[in-house]
């Protein structure tokens, strides 16, 4: 429970004995503070002295949590914790953003961008990672979804390309935003045209070069070394008609080194992959 306390607080063991004793000892300050209210106002205990004992403790409490939280150490924890609850309260919740990952392998992608995304309390979220689409069973992305308990869907080459390209399925998980993170089949224009702006890819290369049909996995790293690049790297862009494609969003690069091997240098670009892609999703959701 503690530790679980510490990752939702985001706070060390120390920290959080600071944060409980506060909790303690404001909490009693509060109920002395209530109680010397209630004697002046010369109320006989009944149903409207518990009542207003009631909205005397809500009214008091910030305020002695707040000053005991002072010689604590804790005041600017007490401030965003009691600014949460007051935002809980008070403002009208906006819509949280629905994300669908598109994946075909290992996920790893996927899972980086559902922990960064997923992070702290699930009140305070502001976007989820709704549905995990699949073209392949038994894709280690699949594991992902089921460990995070996130719904997944594997879909069927004929519905996707021909049919109504699940796009009823994606409305009734109120999908707002679709992330392709190692899917490998090609998009339907329909399902493009209903995602404008709202569909992103990762490409394990610097688009323009090393891009397109084929160009994928190991294939991408084996065609830089093969052609002496000094310099590989991702390529974060909106996904249209074409192959790898779109708008780019962002690129990042890493050195290619003499002695590169495609296996060596898929790690460097997972490595940069996971640095910047669950960012880069973040700040397109507009949600941080
Ligand atoms: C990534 O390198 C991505 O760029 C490419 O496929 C790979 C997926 O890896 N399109 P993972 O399944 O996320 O581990």
């Amino acid at each position: 429970m503690f530790e679980q306390l510490k990752r939702r607080w985001k706070v060390n063991s120390l920290n959080l004995l600071l944060v409980i004793c506060t909790f303690a000892i404001g909490g009693s300050l509060c109920g002395y503070f209530g109680r010397r209210i209630l004697l002046m106002t010369g109320l006989e205990k009944g149903l409207s002295w518990i009542v207003l004992y009631i909205i005397i403790m809500t009214l008091v409490w910030p305020f002695c949590v707040l000053l005991v939280s002072l010689p604590l150490g804790q005041f600017s924890f007490f401030k965003q914790y009691l600014g949460k609850i007051g935002q809980r309260m008070f403002q009208k919740k906006s819509k949280k953003v629905n994300v669908a990952i598109f994946a075909s392998g290992a996920g790893s992608n996927a899972d980086k961008i559902i922990e960064h995304l997923h992070q702290g309390d699930i009140r305070d979220r502001n976007a989820v990672v709704k549905l995990i689409v699949c073209d392949k069973p038994g894709a280690g992305v699949l594991e992902v979804a089921r460990r995070n308990g996130i719904e997944s869907l594997i879909i069927d080459r004929d519905r996707f390309f021909n049919g109504d390209h699940y796009l009823p399925v994606f409305h009734k998980h109120e999908i707002d935003f679709i992330v392709l993170a190692g899917f490998l089949w090609k998009v339907p224009p329909q399902l493009i045209a209903a995602y404008p702006e709202k569909m992103i890819n990762i490409h394990p290369a610097l688009l323009p070069k090393f891009g397109g049909k084929g160009m994928y996995g190991s294939k991408v790293h084996e065609a830089v070394i093969a052609a002496g690049e000094k310099e590989s790297g991702i390529t974060i862009h909106f996904v249209d008609e074409l192959y790898d494609h779109g708008k780019i969003i962002q690129q990042a690069t890493c050195a290619v080194a003499e002695d590169e091997t495609p296996e060596s240098l898929a790690v460097k670009i997972h490595e940069l992959e996971h640095r910047h892609f669950p960012e880069t999703v973040e700040r397109l959701l507009n949600v941080k």
